[in-house]
């Protein structure tokens, strides 16, 4: 992981223009930021995810096209604290429906505190927890003959570029079979004004969250960067729907990386592109899904149209 880290910096700050991989917001205290970001009176993505999950589980429920007693396998890429779904869990309890949910994420320790909450609030549901790597552990489900319905949910496909999603969704196609369902949760392209706050919210969570890579570089690589001298800036490109974030160095400076035995130099108001957000709409999707085996199937959005679950099923 540090090995992998370390090229990703390396290749990062070397290229023009410099980026840093998104992958590395997420240790202890940029998890502990995001669970705070998506509390954010701006950060409207989970509220409107956890609007549709409340109101219309019946209705996703029924685009699963799965009849009650046939045994199918609910599995979750990246549960997280598991909120949403359980709102889908609880509704196809109340429907008698025949199924197990197999929430696979990298965190063995997410995926415990998942499992406990589960007993506690849910304890009639069939829970096996699957650590390790998405497609490992796809791959070995593959070969059991029960349908499947995979959950993608909180727009997590939004942080890859479109050709990367394209491969990731392609994937996700090879190891599942026909008439198997894909649920993907993506934000929907709107307006840079209510885009824009959303990543900068004003008690600066986000911006937190974008220098925590510094400190990361800091803390794990020796680097000398001082996050004074770095802000945070989110774009937003209503043409394409791509939200982007930035940090920018404030003056001219150089910071070496002990690890690296580098130096970098930045420019005063030089910008280091540090995620994408990708915002969607049917033409989006539909041109990221084309080369796939993947056809949309059905669309639920909350009552603004901010966010959208849409149901893919594979051909
Ligand atoms: C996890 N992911 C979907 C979030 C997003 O909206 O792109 C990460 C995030 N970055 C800044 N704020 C939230």
């Amino acid at each position: 992981m540090n090995n992998q880290f370390k090229e990703d910096v390396l290749a990062g700050l070397s290229s023009s223009p410099k980026t840093l991989p998104s992958k590395y917001f997420y240790n202890e205290i940029g998890d502990d930021l995001f669970v705070k970001i998506m509390h954010s009176s701006e950060y409207y993505l989970t509220r409107a995810e956890l609007e549709i999950f409340q109101q219309q589980s019946q209705q996703i429920i029924e685009n699963f096209g799965i009849d009650k007693e046939s045994y199918f396998e609910l599995i979750e890429l990246g549960a997280g604290d598991g909120l949403k779904t359980k709102e889908l869990l609880k509704e196809l309890c109340k429907q008698n429906c025949n199924f197990a949910y197999l929430p696979v994420d990298i965190s063995q320790n997410a995926l415990d505190k998942l499992e406990e909450s589960l007993t506690h609030e849910l304890p009639s549901i069939k829970v096996k927890t699957k650590q390790g790597d998405y497609f490992e552990v796809l791959q070995s489900l593959k070969e059991t003959p029960h349908p499947k319905v995979v959950l993608f949910l909180g727009s997590n496909i939004g942080n890859l570029s479109d050709e990367l999603a394209e491969e990731f969704i392609y994937k996700l196609g090879s190891n599942l079979k026909t008439n198997d369902k894909l649920l993907l949760g993506v934000d929907l392209m709107k307006s840079a004004s209510i885009i824009i706050p959303a990543y900068s919210d004003k008690e600066g969570y986000t911006r937190d969250f974008n220098l925590n890579l510094l400190t990361r570089i800091n803390d794990e690589l020796g680097g000398q960067f001082d996050v004074k001298n770095f802000t945070h800036l989110a774009e937003y490109d209503e043409k394409t729907g791509v939200a982007k974030s930035f940090l920018v160095s404030t003056k001219e400076q150089r910071v070496s990386i002990d690890s690296l035995g580098m130096e970098f130099t930045f420019g005063k108001d030089e910008k280091i592109h540090t995620e994408i957000s990708r915002k969607y709409n049917d033409e989006v999707l539909n041109k990221i899904i084309a080369n796939t085996d993947f056809r949309i199937f059905a669309k639920l959005t909350d009552s603004k149209n901010y966010f959208a679950n849409y149901i893919l099923r594979r051909g």
